[in-house]
């Protein structure tokens, strides 16, 4: 059974994203398609929409959710920094809105081979797109102890970020380590018997957060994304960014900051959080941040 990822914050997307009548709107992390969905059906016909995800199994999933809206949709295999190309492979120069709902879908969570989770034994993967080279495994194998350290450090903010850096080297001279359960075994030695019981979250959480940021390369990502978004921007044209990660808000709260009253009007002074009542139905949502932004 393959997991379905509940959209967040829908009737948020909805407003802030404003569909227009003959829009064109790039939902440039299709995933399962649930967003998507909800765009198409509020719009009744009146717009088209591209749907972007670097993940096969996501397009495949989603293409057949949304298959009743044929004529209207447009789905790519493609990491959403080369949007440009995509919108103009459609014949299309300008873009009405665009959204992007970051980090990882449940799909891929809930898929235990693609490692994504601590809590099953798999392959060290973490891919979002199968296609790249670079896995957990190769940067966990490979990469020297200082830059694993600013790993952990700055992607995770891992407080045993130094000592498992050490941990890991020390391991992979006897061995390398290739499965979610080879990682944690480190973890457990590296992390003091304190600090691994009795907390809120589970004692890995942060090191495959880290991990998974790294591989997908997903701040550069976003940044480079982001800029290239605002470009294609229509005037009037709306963007919408939900975010999980402090990092991740950050970036989209510089890059839209950056063009304030030269190319955006922010339509979100204060980032938007989920209603109690969502997280309390879909606990999942209840890091989302989400902005927005107009093009002038
Ligand atoms: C949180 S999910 C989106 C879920 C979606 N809104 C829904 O309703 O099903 C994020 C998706 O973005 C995709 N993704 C993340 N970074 C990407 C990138 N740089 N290029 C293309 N897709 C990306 C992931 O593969 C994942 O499927």
């Amino acid at each position: 059974m393959v997991s379905l990822h509940t959209p967040v914050m829908v009737e948020e997307v909805l407003y802030y994203l404003s569909p227009r009548k003959g829009g064109v709107y790039v939902d440039c992390t299709l995933g399962t398609g649930g967003h998507a969905l909800a765009i198409l059906e509020k719009t009744e016909g009146k717009v088209k929409l591209i749907g972007i995800d670097w993940d096969e199994e996501a397009i495949k999933i989603a293409s057949q959710r949304l298959k009743n809206y044929r004529e209207r949709v447009r789905l790519v295999r493609a990491n959403f920094t080369r949007v440009e190309q995509v919108v103009k492979e459609q014949g299309l120069q300008k873009v009405d809105g665009f959204l992007y709902d970051l980090g990882i879908s449940a799909l891929q969570l809930d898929d235990f081979k693609r490692g994504f989770s601590f809590r099953k034994v798999a392959p060290l993967d973490m891919r979002m797109d199968t296609q790249q080279s670079i896995t957990a495994e190769y940067l966990v194998n490979n990469l020297p102890q200082r830059e694993l350290e600013n790993i952990l450090w700055e992607f995770g903010e891992e407080r045993w970020a130094r000592r498992i850096a050490e941990f890991i080297v020390k391991e992979r001279e006897k061995h390398s380590i290739s499965t979610t359960k080879e990682l944690i075994d480190v973890l457990r030695k590296a992390i003091p018997a304190k600090f691994r019981r009795g907390k809120r979250i589970h004692f890995a959480t942060r090191v495959f957060q880290a991990l998974r940021i790294a591989v997908n390369r997903e701040l550069d990502n976003l940044k480079m994304g982001l800029k290239v978004a605002v470009d294609l921007l229509s005037p009037g044209g709306r963007i919408c960014v939900i975010s999980y990660h402090s990092l991740e808000d950050r970036i989209v709260k510089r890059e839209f900051k950056k063009v304030e009253g030269k190319e955006l009007l922010l339509l979100t002074s204060r980032v938007v959080r989920p209603s109690r009542e969502e997280i309390r139905t879909n606990p999942r949502s209840r890091s989302a941040k989400l902005r927005a932004a107009q093009r002038l």
